[in-house]
């Protein structure tokens, strides 16, 4: 028989951590606390959100082969699409709030800012993530729907590079997370990943 992998208190943790960053972001716009620029403070925050749990998302694969930690896994579903709900609060941000749905000027700041191209980008792929990600798809899909959703590697980059090129010079928190990123991918390369879960045996062997 298979064994559930399901974790409750994971579980609940994951989706209550998720909805926090929103709850603090509405309950700060309710109290009049995001500063002299709240428009522009909702777009970090949301955008930071929705990164974070992109590389969480990312995260949950590694986890298992390291750590032998199956119940992860459940997570990586639900961790992307918080990813994409943030990423669309944040576009909904930008185009509803910063730009008043004037769709000139936006296409004019999306085809100069070249942070922005490959923000949509992301954005356009978290969409397609999100809406093939149901059970549906995935059996109609079938082999095809694994390597479609590879491209959550690629959303990985172009989040990061997002953040990378819209930030000023000499600002180290996106090296930060792309240092993340390449963590995580390198994870996936076989000598590497077998490297590090042996080494987590070896450490974990000696403390027994
Ligand atoms: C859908 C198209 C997108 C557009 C037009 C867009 C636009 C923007 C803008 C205007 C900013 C603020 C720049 C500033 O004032 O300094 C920003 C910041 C940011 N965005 Fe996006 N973005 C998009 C998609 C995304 C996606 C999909 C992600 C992540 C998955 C993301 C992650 C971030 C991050 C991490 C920041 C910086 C937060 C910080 O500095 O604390 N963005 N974006």
């Amino acid at each position: 028989m298979k064994r559930s992998t399901f974790n409750l208190p994971l579980t609940t943790l994951t989706h209550l951590s998720a909805w926090l960053p929103l709850a603090i972001g509405l309950w700060d716009l309710w109290q009049g606390n995001l500063g002299p620029d709240p428009i522009r403070e909702a777009t970090l925050r949301t955008g930071k959100s929705a990164l974070i749990l992109l590389l969480l998302s990312l995260a949950c694969t590694p986890v298992n082969f390291i750590f032998k930690y199956r119940s992860v896994l459940k997570l990586r579903r639900p961790l992307g699409l918080y990813s994409f709900m943030y990423a669309s609060i944040h576009f909904a941000i930008f185009i509803g709030v910063d730009y008043f749905f004037d769709f000139g000027l936006i296409q004019d700041a999306l085809l100069e800012k070249r942070f922005a191209i490959v923000g949509l980008s992301t954005g356009i792929i978290l969409l397609f993530l999100a809406i093939t990600s149901t059970k549906g798809w995935q059996r109609r899909l079938k082999k095809n729907w694994k390597q479609l959703h590879r491209l959550v590697y690629a959303a990985g980059i172009l989040a990061v590079t997002h953040y990378i090129w819209l930030v000023k010079q000499g600002v180290s928190q996106p090296w930060v997370f792309a240092g993340i990123l390449v963590l995580l991918l390198s994870m996936r390369v076989k000598p590497i990943k077998n490297w590090a879960a042996s080494l987590f045996r070896q450490l974990s062997s000696q403390r027994a």
